[in-house]
């Protein structure tokens, strides 16, 4: 295979953890980053490209997303605007549609996400079941997003489906039995809704510890729209990820520190719900590791922008830019156990973004402007 050189790098930000290089280039060969450096200092390659001074940044990971969907909830998000509150129920009403729906019409709306995502500059994205909550339902829901990513998790916890509102325990003794049974197949990770309308803290502990019983690693939704014990539960499992952490107290900050489990924050859901943000920057000033991601979905946050996540991480979870992009590049990676993604030293995948500006910075400087004119990868 050839190599390419990518030259004329105004800025390149290699490794999300280190200042980054101007004035640089780096050398992709095989699928790898190979060489990375000042341009002066470049080797030869079989092919060169000349990038007229744009940012290089590694990919976006995007690790928490719900694309295997049908329909749309416009007129909820209008009523939330217009003063409605955000509740779990509202997945219901996608969970009907997602059913209704061919594998085909399934499959053309992930792809179709999945290509707008890597528009904007997404070579990773974790895609999420959970708008099934049949056995047949969770396990093509998997079996499709396995065709767009090795990162499939199992949500069959996400509510508990209309059939079953009167006898939630049943429910989860389908979750945890013929329906991880036929979804494992087809899933890497685990998750579960825990919270106040969805699962509880023992209702979560034992699908998560089901699901690894069979090989699959826990991930969970919690502390979304109350203070629950989601993220404990999440500390205590050792979880490598525990997403949302928006009603976080003293206490899940703790251990959130203690067990190293990442905190991946969505802001497009507290942009989208209207709840409060966050404190990302005391999260890490307290040795919180974190992500973020965009968890896009129907119902509580329709995007599929990281940009977008990362500006409002800056503007209203009080990040820096650099903190930012590192959350939503190997801070993504990190939190689906992957190292070899997320950065742009030499060995790692050439999962590469181009920015149609001259630093990363923009990302944020320049909220809502299509920047990404190139991805690889
Ligand atoms: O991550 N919190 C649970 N699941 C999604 C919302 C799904 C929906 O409203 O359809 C989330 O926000
Ligand atoms: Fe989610």
């Amino acid at each position: 295979m050839s190599s390419v050189l990518l030259t004329n790098i105004g800025e390149l930000l290699a490794d999300p953890d280190l200042p980054p290089l101007k004035d640089a280039a780096m050398v992709l060969e095989s699928g790898r980053v190979q060489w990375v450096g000042a341009r002066v200092a470049a080797p030869q390659a079989d092919l060169s490209h000349d990038l007229a001074g744009r940012a290089v940044i590694p990919g976006f990971v995007d690790s928490h997303s719900h694309l295997v969907f049908a329909g749309e909830r416009s007129a909820e998000f209008a009523a939330r605007m217009a003063g409605e509150s955000y509740a779990a129920g509202g997945i219901r009403t996608t969970v009907a549609a997602t059913r209704a729906a061919s594998d085909e019409q399934l499959s053309a709306r992930i792809g179709s996400h999945v290509s707008e995502m890597r528009r904007q500059g997404t070579t990773t994205v974790e895609i999420k079941s959970g708008y099934g909550l049949t056995v047949h339902d969770e396990a093509r829901s998997l079996a499709l997003a396995k065709a767009f990513t090795e990162h499939t998790t199992f949500l069959g916890a996400h509510v508990v489906p209309q059939e079953y509102v009167d006898d939630p325990a049943s429910y989860v003794d389908l979750v945890t039995g013929p329906m991880l049974e036929a979804a494992a197949p087809h899933a890497k990770w685990i998750d579960a809704f825990c919270e106040v309308g969805a699962f509880n803290v023992d209702q979560a502990r034992a699908i998560l510890s089901a699901g690894a019983a069979v090989g699959l690693r826990g991930r969970l939704h919690a502390n979304q729209l109350t203070a629950g014990g989601g993220v404990q539960l999440a500390a205590e499992l050792g979880l490598i990820a525990v997403d949302h952490c928006t009603y976080l107290s003293d206490d899940d900050v703790d251990a959130l520190r203690e067990s190293g489990t990442i905190a991946t924050l969505l802001p497009g859901v507290e942009f989208s719900t209207r709840h409060p943000y966050p404190d990302a920057k005391g999260l890490l000033a307290k040795g919180v590791r974190i992500a973020i991601a965009s968890d896009c979905n129907p119902g509580s946050c329709y995007t599929s922008s990281m940009p977008f996540c990362i500006a409002l991480a800056v503007r209203e979870m009080g990040l820096t830019p650099a903190q930012a992009v590192r959350a939503a590049t190997r801070g993504g990676a990190e939190a689906l156990g992957e190292s070899e993604i997320g950065h742009l030293n030499v060995g790692a995948k050439a999962h590469v973004t181009v920015l149609d500006a001259p630093s990363y910075v923009h990302l944020a400087y320049r909220p809502g402007v299509p920047l990404v004119s190139e991805v690889i990868g």
